[in-house]
């Protein structure tokens, strides 16, 4: 007999998430009722901004409420359907959770392409990640052929966009990444310029070295000692699309150190920057469309590479969640929940 593997909040973190926050629950499979579905998850995007979902702190999504399955981007078959715009088979992108089982009215279902091969690629490359890296850049940025794009966490699922993005722009790219082997792959596999470690000690002058004719877009993937170590490499007219702040994410108050504000607002004046943070469906929906084709083209013909890192089981999903805002992940990060 099939069961739905459930995975709840069971208490909001303090710092860091902990195996302990989450609680898997078995129960029985929910039965569809007219112009419901039922789907069947196959893989479940694990994202950066659940952490935020986590804390009850003001934000621009509402929290999960503690004892609810948690929220998360999924890739669906329809199991049953009592929907008239849906079929038994058909694969969807869905909201489904992080549970092997979820019902839905079909609102706010997309249907996939069934060769789409993987269909993980829906949550990565040519899905959310993909036109977050498409927009912020493009839109943001405002990248011109010959300037030096600056983007960390590069070899993740946003940031090896951005940097691939740029380059077909014409851009000089330094990626910024934690580790030799996520370097390596950056600038080997994905055709960045330059990679520099950010684990590695002395980010300000490595990256000063890497960045000679200074930053002009910096996309904003990380925040913390990242950021201190771009600031005063930014050229002027620097623009900077807000898109993360992951050092950030476990924060329980306002870093130590001296108030740096007025550093970062005389930056700010003197070298004219332009700073815009963005949420991605909520700012550019309309244009999801426009991204598929262009990336769908650019994918197909080899362009923009991609890569996934798949975590078996959704049982796991929690420790791959904890490991994620620590940089454990390689690639774009999804759970595999059923075949
Ligand atoms: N605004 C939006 O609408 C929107 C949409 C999607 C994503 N985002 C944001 O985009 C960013 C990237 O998301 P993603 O899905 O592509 O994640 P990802 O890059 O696939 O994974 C997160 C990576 O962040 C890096 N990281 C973690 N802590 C760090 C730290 N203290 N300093 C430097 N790097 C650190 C790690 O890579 P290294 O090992 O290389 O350090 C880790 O692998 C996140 O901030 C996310 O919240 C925003």
């Amino acid at each position: 007999m099939a069961s739905n593997l459930k995975i709840l909040l069971r208490s909001r973190p303090t710092g860091a998430p902990a195996a302990g926050n989450f609680q898997l629950e078995s129960g029985p499979v929910p039965v569809p009722a007219a112009g419901q579905l039922l789907l069947r998850t196959l893989f479940l995007s694990l994202d950066p901004y659940m952490r935020g979902r986590m804390s009850d702190a003001p934000s621009y999504a509402a929290p999960v409420a503690v004892g609810e399955v948690m929220g998360g981007g999924t890739i669906a078959r329809v199991e049953t359907s009592l929907h008239p715009g849906f079929r038994e088979g058909d694969l969807v992108l869905a909201y489904g959770g992080w549970q092997s089982y979820a019902l839905s009215d079909g609102k706010g279902l997309t249907r996939l392409d069934p060769a789409l091969d993987p269909p993980s690629l829906a949550l990565g490359v040519l899905g959310m990640p993909g036109f977050t890296a498409y927009m912020g850049l493009l839109e943001i940025g405002q990248p011109k052929a010959g300037e030096t794009v600056v983007v960390a966490a590069a070899s993740g699922a946003v940031g090896s966009v951005v940097g691939q993005i740029a380059r077909l722009k014409g851009c000089r790219v330094a990626g910024i990444a934690g580790g030799p082997r996520k370097c390596g792959y950056v600038v080997d596999e994905l055709g960045f310029d330059t990679c520099v470690d950010h684990r590695g000690g002395d980010l300000p002058q490595r990256l000063a070295r890497a960045c000679p004719d200074g930053i002009d877009v910096y996309f904003e993937n990380v925040g913390g000692a990242v950021f201190d170590a771009v600031l005063p490499l930014l050229n002027v007219r620097a623009r900077i699309p807000v898109c993360g702040l992951i050092a950030h994410y476990n924060d329980t108050g306002l870093p130590p150190g001296p108030d740096r504000l007025g550093l970062l607002q005389r930056a700010i004046l003197t070298k004219r920057l332009r700073m815009q943070g963005f949420i991605i469906f909520d700012d550019f929906g309309p244009r999801f469309g426009e991204f598929q084709q262009a990336m769908g083209d650019w994918v197909r013909a080899g362009k923009i590479k991609y890569r996934e890192d798949v975590v078996e089981g959704l049982e796991n999903a929690p420790a791959a969640f904890i490991g994620l805002l620590k940089g454990d992940n390689f690639g774009k990060l999804v759970v595999r929940v059923s075949q």
